[in-house]
């Protein structure tokens, strides 16, 4: 078994990922996150409100709805732009977005006559045609252009929008940002490598907003910003790399791209983007909803349309990377372990509180204790079931960093062991010493 495929099979049997209504068959690009997979989510999204929002001035947070309607994404240009090319085999019926079929990433294709066949069946594909990506409702009973509506396909049109009500309502000066964390959707040709690519995903996403002037400034900051957090939450630089995109390759609203990409199993590919989006959404959104989406520079006397700065991440593509990254194999008492060496302040469980195997009152009701003062603090989880070693597998298969064990010894002098994930090795300390000792340890 693959290593992905390992990851896939772990995440489903201890509950991180499972395919989405998967009793019903599934509908492919679509998960449901288990109670693991929601702890490792809401990690990430605090590191990134924290270094992203909370360690800076100025940036304030958003949640904007998920359903718009049409003006929004003809503003946005998204209605027009917002298309990959789609062929179809005559054959299989399978469907392909024409660039990956080019790039071999459904596998070898052969040509005939210069044109290239299906990967899977050899058969003769269609002409390709845009697909618009954009999920597609109506708001209200009656099925007609004014009632049209679309999911977000990111969650930057949101602050756009809402430009206005934060500038006035935060009375803020430039340069200042709007952040945002929340599902987006597009309806991928190929959803495919499990989480990767999605069609119902989280986004997070930082509009910063400068003066013309300061704009490659920022752009500077924000890419070395967002590099060097990946590095902070444990990626090895060997890993992530930034890709620059030329001018012929950049989306229909940026002047300069940059993605951080992740060596996932099939090669380098995107986890990030930052982007310098100018002034095209605040321009379009003045002139489509015309109202003057503008700052007014009150020492100068002038109204300036701020630059834009993008860093826009997916939450599902920085958990994959970080399963991947984490994932160990090695042995103990000369049986195979698998575990994730999470870093302490990304383990979805923080610790865990097995007592010894025993069924004596006094040992159960002291790991109750200890178990209930620790849950107000940290992400515990109490497990008394099974053999200690067994227990201890377990928790290293989903990444606890602590394992505290509550002994005999623990009814004689108030003490517990705390065992290492990575080392394995144990140490005694006081209870009364664990909050400290715990909190030291997870600090990120
Ligand atoms: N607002 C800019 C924007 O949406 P993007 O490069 O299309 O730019 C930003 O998306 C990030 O969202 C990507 O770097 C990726 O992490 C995530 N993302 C995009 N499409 C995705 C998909 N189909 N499945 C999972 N994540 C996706």
């Amino acid at each position: 078994m693959s290593k992905i495929e390992e990851i896939i099979k772990i995440c489903k049997q201890r509950g991180f990922i499972f395919q989405s209504a998967e009793i019903y068959g599934g509908l492919k690009g679509f998960y449901d996150f288990g109670h693991l997979g929601v702890l490792l989510k809401n990690k990430i999204k605090n590191l990134w409100l924290k270094e992203v929002v909370f360690k800076k001035d100025n940036i304030f947070l958003i949640e904007s709805s998920l359903i718009g309607q049409r003006k929004i994404y003809e503003a946005s240009g998204h209605i027009e732009n917002f298309q990959d090319p789609l062929i179809e085999c005559k054959n299989c019926h399978n469907r392909f977005r024409a660039d990956h079929l080019l790039k071999g990433e459904y596998g070898e294709v052969k040509l005939k006559n210069n044109k290239p066949l299906c990967p899977f069946c050899s058969g003769e594909l269609t002409e390709e045609r845009n697909f618009n990506l954009m999920f597609k409702t109506y708001v209200g009973p009656v099925e007609e252009l004014a009632s049209e509506a679309y999911l977000r396909p990111e969650t930057a049109q949101g602050i756009f929008y809402n430009f206005k009500n934060i500038l006035n309502s935060m009375r803020t000066k430039l340069p200042f940002g709007i952040a945002q964390i929340g599902k987006s959707f597009r309806n991928e040709i190929t959803p495919r490598n499990f989480i990767f690519r999605m069609r119902e995903f989280e986004q997070m996403e930082l509009e910063f907003f400068t003066h013309p002037n300061e704009a490659k400034k920022w752009y500077d900051f924000w890419l070395n910003e967002r590099y060097n957090w990946y590095l902070k939450i444990g990626i090895s630089k060997e890993n992530i790399r930034k890709k620059i995109y030329k001018k012929d390759e950049l989306a229909h609203y940026s002047d300069a791209t940059v993605d951080i990409e992740y060596n996932f199993p099939w090669g380098f590919d995107e986890m990030e983007g930052i982007a310098n989006r100018t002034n095209y959404d605040l321009s379009r959104h003045s002139h489509f909803s015309k109202e003057e989406l503008v700052y007014f520079d009150e020492e100068k006397k002038e109204k300036i349309i701020p630059f834009v700065i993008e860093p826009s991440a997916g939450v599902e593509r920085i958990l994959l990377a970080l399963l991947l990254e984490f994932y160990q194999e090695d042995e103990v008492n000369n049986e195979k372990r698998i575990f994730f060496k999470f870093p302490p302040f990304l383990s979805p469980i923080e610790a865990a509180i097995l007592p010894l195997l025993s069924n004596k009152k006094e040992l159960l009701n002291k790991s109750q204790e200890v178990y209930n003062i620790l849950k107000e603090k940290f992400i515990v989880y109490y497990d008394d079931k099974g053999s200690i070693g067994r227990r201890y597998r377990r928790q290293d298969e989903i990444g606890t960093s602590f394992c505290l064990t509550i002994d005999f010894q623990t009814l004689k002098d108030d003490t517990l062991t705390i065992r290492d994930r990575d080392t394995t090795k144990q140490e005694r300390i006081k209870i009364q010493e664990v909050e400290n000792y715990l909190t030291e340890k997870l600090k990120f």
